[in-house]
């Protein structure tokens, strides 16, 4: 049966990368992640089956979407169709609660969002895991916003990506940490996650085969973090492998150089206020905002501090919430 559903699906922050494919067009990873889901930041979307349309067409933030961006959703759409068998076309609109135009990304619950609520309004009925692959092959990173609090990406071995999936490992109840986002002011069009990966994959980097190896270790050192709910092991390994990333990244060529003078200029803050005795850790993804992991009694104090860094927009101040949900119609 075809009917409109609509889904919420939220943000998420990987605490160990996913920053190299073994398979571009699947969104299969060379290494596992882990990552931890945002509560209230992410993407509504409602999905609207109509047999009037010639093709699917998708509103985002009341903007046509880009033939790109629509090229990756209508890979989405046909597996579904394929599976539901049916050839009826869809019309779909979406709403960011993540700030895109500040330099954030909106793939990952876009996508998650885009799996639950075409799977709904298509008549299947797909268990996580499924949800999981489906949101994958949109974008990477997507597969981990179908679940909630923190979540293991397994990297799967087998080529159609079948055991490529993301499922929670504790939930937002064991470690209810804040999340602060202080956003950069960056006016450079930035290099997308997609095109990044592909360049730096490429084999220019000399740090490439080495960074792989190391998120393979930095999954399994940070779930025991994650477990113990020990800040100081988190932010050892966490902040390792952001920078990580980031040196795999300048030291391609052409370099990828996301980091503006802010950038540097919040982890010197937060290296700071952790020597003081604040319980705070930071990641970046590929952009130039920071992402700070705290412990709620100290989030006020490292939020102020953060805003009062020079070049920063503003701080978002959420916390680990649960994974993609249906919704009443509401867009
Ligand atoms: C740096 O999931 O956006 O945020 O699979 O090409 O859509 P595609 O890439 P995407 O990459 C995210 C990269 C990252 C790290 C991460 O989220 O793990």
């Amino acid at each position: 049966m075809l009917q409109r559903a609509t889904a919420f699906a939220p943000s998420n922050i990987a605490l160990t990368k996913y920053w190299g494919k073994r398979d571009h067009t699947l969104n299969l990873p060379l290494a596992p992640s882990l990552s931890v889901t945002l509560s209230d930041l992410g993407t509504l979307t409602v999905v609207a089956p109509n047999p009037d349309l010639d093709d699917d067409v998708m509103m985002v933030d009341d903007q046509e979407l880009d033939p790109a961006g629509m090229t990756k959703v209508r890979r989405v759409l046909n597996i579904i169709r394929q599976r539901a068998g049916t050839q009826v076309k869809a019309g779909l609109r979406s709403v960011n609660t993540v700030p895109t135009a500040r330099g954030l990304a909106s793939s990952a619950s876009a996508f998650a969002a885009l799996a639950l609520a075409a799977s709904k309004a298509y008549g299947l009925d797909l268990d996580e895991r499924e949800l999981s692959i489906l949101a994958r092959t949109g974008s990477g990173s997507a597969a981990r916003s179908v679940a909630g609090g923190y979540v293991l990406w397994h990297g799967g071995t087998t080529a159609d990506g079948s055991d490529s999936y993301a499922e929670r490992v504790f939930d937002a109840e064991h470690w209810p940490l804040k999340i602060l986002v202080a956003v950069v002011a960056d006016q450079k069009k930035k290099v997308s996650s997609t095109l990044g990966m592909k360049m730096n994959s490429a084999g220019t980097s000399p740090l490439f085969d080495a960074w792989i190896g190391q998120c393979q270790r930095d999954v399994v050192t940070c779930q025991k973090a994650l477990q113990d709910k020990n800040m100081r092991a988190l932010a050892e390994v966490v902040e390792g492998n952001a920078l990580a990333m980031h040196a795999t990244m300048m030291s391609n060529r052409p370099p990828l150089l996301y980091w503006q003078a802010p950038t540097v200029a919040l982890i010197h803050a937060v290296q700071r206020l952790r020597s003081e005795g604040a319980e705070c850790c930071f990641t970046i993804d590929a952009g130039s905002s920071v992402v700070v992991l705290c412990e709620p009694q100290d989030a006020r104090a490292v939020a102020d501090e953060l805003a009062a860094v020079a070049g920063i927009e503003e701080v978002l101040q959420t916390h680990v919430g649960s994974g993609a949900r249906l919704v009443g119609d509401a867009v």
